[in-house]
């Protein structure tokens, strides 16, 4: 989604024009497993879409993210809320998640974030994960994804052609859907609790346990 990242002042209505609405109502799905006063971090918070609907549940959110601009347009949306005083925004990525403490988090939840990843910062991000997140807790992951079928992947492929080519032109860079999510988080440690797929199976829902380990 990088593409909309490129003026993030209209990355919130893009992103709702680009998943026809459904992107709010899979946050609001997702977001059913949290809890009033749950310690929360939202990895790749961006413009704050998925931080504000764990905050109307009484969750207590950290967000991070490298881009400035998104962040100040969900400090702005945040400051306008009821939420400020649960609320804790920073400039910071992944890369730097070791910063937290073991067992800091209740939930780990990221929208749109994982796809614009690298696969060692991927799979570095499930490993921290694991380490921040209390045992038992939940991991909650929103993203596009690469099917295992061919001839999801072929349409998938021939859709995304003018959004990649546009994107490349006005950013230089790319997102890319996650190969193997389920099988990444599985490996790092997870128990995998529910996945919801969309009928182009290019759009996953995520909830995966912290399994306590002998
Ligand atoms: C498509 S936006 C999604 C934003 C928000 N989660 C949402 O659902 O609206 C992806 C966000 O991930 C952030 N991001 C990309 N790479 C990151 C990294 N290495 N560490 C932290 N955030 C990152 C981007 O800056 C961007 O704000």
């Amino acid at each position: 989604m990088k593409i909309l990242e490129s003026a993030p002042y209209r990355y919130d209505k893009g992103i709702k024009i680009l998943t026809l609405g459904n992107i709010t109502k899979a946050y609001d799905r997702l977001t059913q497993q949290v809890k009033k006063g749950d310690n929360i971090l939202d990895v790749g918070c961006g413009t704050g879409m998925l931080t504000l609907h764990a905050l109307i549940k009484g969750a207590n959110v950290t967000g991070i993210d490298i881009n400035t601009e998104m962040l100040e347009i969900a400090r702005i949306r945040i400051e306008n809320s009821d939420f400020k005083e649960n609320v804790n925004l920073l400039e910071m990525g992944v890369a730097e998640l070791d910063n937290f403490d073991e067992n800091e988090f209740d939930v780990i939840m990221s929208g749109l974030c994982f796809s614009e990843l690298s696969n060692d910062e991927l799979n570095y991000t499930l490993k921290f994960s694991k380490k921040i997140l209390k045992q038992n807790s939940l991991l909650i992951i929103a993203d596009e994804v690469k099917s295992n079928l061919f001839v999801f992947r072929f349409l998938n492929f021939l859709i995304r052609i003018p959004l990649v080519i546009v994107t490349y032109i006005l950013t230089q860079t790319t997102t890319k859907a996650v190969k193997g999510l389920e099988e990444k988080v599985t490996r790092a440690g997870f128990k995998i609790e529910s996945i919801r797929k969309n009928k182009m199976r290019n759009f996953i829902e995520l909830v995966a346990r912290n399994i306590k380990e002998n």
